[in-house]
């Protein structure tokens, strides 16, 4: 079976569906964009390359913007036209998006979570780079391969295992051996109790690749994309709109996200057609320190966790090194996947459920600790 068809039967098996996810930043998009109009106000086209069910195009339609949605699982684009007649849905494949190039041109091309299952990475860029108006711009966010998912995958492949997860009883008692040797700080969270479609839809997607955001850059270079503006994304798993969610989150998470600030999982990037200055961006995040960290500026996340890890952050011009704290060591030896936000409220004496989103807050700005900046 061609890898994508892989993915059309995979999609069309389990319909992405995350309604209320935020992926965009308004405010840096439209920094990104000056000197043109900004790719985000009322009137705007905007194509979604790889929709899913719909729930970014809408976020889009309900700014005035005139949405285009592609996918390539017919299920999907089905849920997806039940939402709305107002945004144009096609069922089709985006490494022949000049098959559909009379919808554009666009302003924006948002591509979120999607470019890694597309094996023709050029194919792919070049499609979306020539439906964009001349002061267009791409968003691409991509897995890179610090992502926790690539060393499970590995493991896995070592032990001959394939990536799909066919859910035997063999595979599943070799995944949960697999999960216990990982141990708790793997950042992928208690096999053991993962449901075979957990495991399915978080570490066995089928996936084309996981690339670095260099090789993004290089190979959006070579269709003559310009890299406008880079943000290493911690915060994904944060980003959620409704902070009562956090309460139940399993410590795990928060050992990935913790890992995530040593080496990101995720990198979102602009590119236009125009060349211009990349920009410099930091502290967007509501949640996490976030900064813009030079492409291969952090170390992998390997090796034992102690207070002699450090990281180093350019945030505004200036190289600031950053330590685990106590808590922050405290935090990851709680990340065994039985433990939840309530069990940690309860050692800190901190009852999370009145607290919500501040106690994230402070755990997060606990977790790291800035020792100082070191170069200008
Ligand atoms: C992880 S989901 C992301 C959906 C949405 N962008 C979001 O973030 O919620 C990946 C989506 O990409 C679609 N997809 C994967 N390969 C594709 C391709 N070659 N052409 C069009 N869509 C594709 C899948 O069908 C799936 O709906």
């Amino acid at each position: 079976m061609q890898p994508t068809d892989k993915v059309r039967r995979f999609y069309d098996a389990m319909p992405c569906e995350r309604p209320g996810r935020i992926t965009l930043s308004t405010p840096w998009l439209e920094r990104c964009a000056a000197p043109g109009p900004p790719p985000i106000r009322a009137g705007a086209r905007a194509l979604v390359a790889g929709c899913g069910t719909g729930s970014e195009a809408m976020d889009l339609r309900r700014l005035g913007m005139e949405v285009v949605g592609i996918d390539i699982s017919a299920r999907s684009i089905e849920r997806a036209r039940a939402l709305s007649d107002e945004v144009t849905w096609i069922h089709g494949d985006l490494q022949h998006l000049d098959q559909h190039d009379a919808l554009g041109p666009f302003d924006l091309v948002l591509c979120h979570a999607v470019a890694d299952y597309v094996p023709d990475s050029a194919a792919l860029l070049r499609g979306m780079a020539d439906t964009l108006t001349p002061h267009g711009l791409i968003l691409l966010s991509t897995n890179t391969p610090h992502h926790p998912r690539q060393r499970l995958l590995d493991a896995w492949r070592a032990l001959g295992g394939e990536n799909e997860w066919h859910s035997t009883d063999e595979e599943r008692a070799r995944l949960d051996g697999l999960g216990d040797v990982l141990g708790p700080h793997s950042g992928i969270g208690n096999l053991r109790t993962m449901t075979d479609d957990i495991v399915r839809m978080d570490l066995f997607p089928p996936l084309a690749h996981h690339r670095s955001a260099e090789q993004w850059c290089a190979l959006a270079a070579d269709v003559g994309l310009h890299l406008r503006g880079d943000r290493h994304i911690r915060d994904l798993v944060l980003a959620h709109p409704d902070p009562s969610v956090f309460g139940g989150l399993p410590l795990t998470t928060i050992s990935t996200v913790a890992q995530a600030l040593v080496a990101p999982p995720s990198s979102m990037l602009l590119f236009a057609r125009e060349p211009a200055p990349v920009l410099a961006l930091s502290g967007e995040s509501q949640l996490v320190t976030t900064a813009s960290v030079p492409v291969g500026a952090i170390p992998p996340a390997e090796g034992p966790w102690d207070e002699s890890r450090s990281l180093h952050m350019v945030d505004s011009g200036v190289t600031r090194e950053l330590r685990l704290t106590t808590l922050g060591l405290e935090m990851l030896r709680l990340c065994d996947g039985r433990h939840t936000l309530g069990d940690l409220g309860e050692r800190l004496k901190v009852d999370w459920r009145q607290v919500e989103g501040e106690l994230i807050r402070m755990l997060y700005a606990d977790l790291l600790h800035p020792v100082g900046a070191l170069t200008p």
